[in-house]
């Protein structure tokens, strides 16, 4: 079954036109890669997904029901969650303090539970069981900001799945990192997404091709292919747009 998918979706900004009608299959519990080259429209695809952005025309749909410029907090409600390609921690709050936030979020607690001491003790317990999950109990109390870049990049993909979505859409969530940051990245991406659909949008081809069971390529704004990673791979239209500039 689909979880997710796009019907002849279009956007422009003003007189650009970004996306040309993108139809996006995503199966319930795979791992779906969006790549494709600067510019192809990859994070405008998300944005009008996750109702940053409400498409010029066509539909999303999350288990078959039309779910079209709903707002972030909405989708949150229903089991979507997003990253962010550009970091998007609270700088100023701790480790603990973003963790504790994306749950309270999840809890669609209020802040004047923050004064009953039982279900805070619940929440601050499940934070720092997060926060171990994902290797940064010893950086609880470190501000965002004074994290190193993967540890902050680790925090923020964490928030994204601390609201235990059904569906989380990571828009490069390796970008920047280190080899080995990159390589810590994908195994807390695998290990948190369990049992999840993930869409992810990627530049590293060895993320790809090491997490993807399906990929579809975006290129200006349309779908050049959607397949396995080895059709992709052999694909030679993908070959002759993108990949065959690249290492794979
Ligand atoms: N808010 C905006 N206003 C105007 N133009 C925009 C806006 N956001 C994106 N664009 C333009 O839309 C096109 C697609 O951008 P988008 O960010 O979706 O590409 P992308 O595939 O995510 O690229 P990258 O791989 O570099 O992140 C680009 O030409 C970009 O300049
Ligand atoms: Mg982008």
């Amino acid at each position: 079954m689909n979880i997710l998918e796009t019907k002849n979706l279009q956007h422009r900004f003003g007189p650009l036109k970004v996306l040309f009608g993108v139809d996006l299959q995503i199966e319930e519990g795979e791992r779906h890669a969006v790549i494709g080259p600067n510019g192809a429209g990859k994070t405008t695809l998300f944005n009008t997904i996750t109702g940053t952005y409400i498409p010029t025309s066509g539909n999303v749909f999350y288990k078959g029901k039309d779910i079209t410029g709903f707002p972030p907090h909405k989708l949150a409600r229903i089991g979507i969650g997003r990253s962010f390609q550009i970091t998007s921690t609270f700088t100023r709050l701790t480790a603990f303090q973003n963790i504790r936030l994306a749950i309270l979020s999840k809890e669609g607690i209020r802040f004047n539970l923050l004064r009953n001491v039982d279900k805070m003790q619940k929440i601050t317990n499940e934070t720092d069981e997060l926060l171990r999950r994902i290797n940064l109990f010893e950086d609880r109390d470190v501000k965002a900001s004074d994290l190193s870049y993967g540890k902050s990049r680790a925090l923020e993909i964490s928030m994204a799945l601390a609201m235990d979505p059904e569906l989380v859409l990571l828009d490069e969530f390796s970008a920047g990192m280190s080899r080995e940051e990159t390589a810590d990245a994908v195994k807390l991406v695998r290990k948190m997404t369990e049992g999840k659909t993930v869409v992810l949008i990627e530049h590293d081809m060895d993320v790809v091709f090491g997490l993807a069971d399906r990929i579809t390529v975006l290129h200006y704004g349309k779908v050049l292919a959607t397949g396995k990673p080895d059709d992709i791979r052999n694909n030679k239209e993908v070959k002759a747009a993108y990949l065959g500039d690249l290492e794979v």
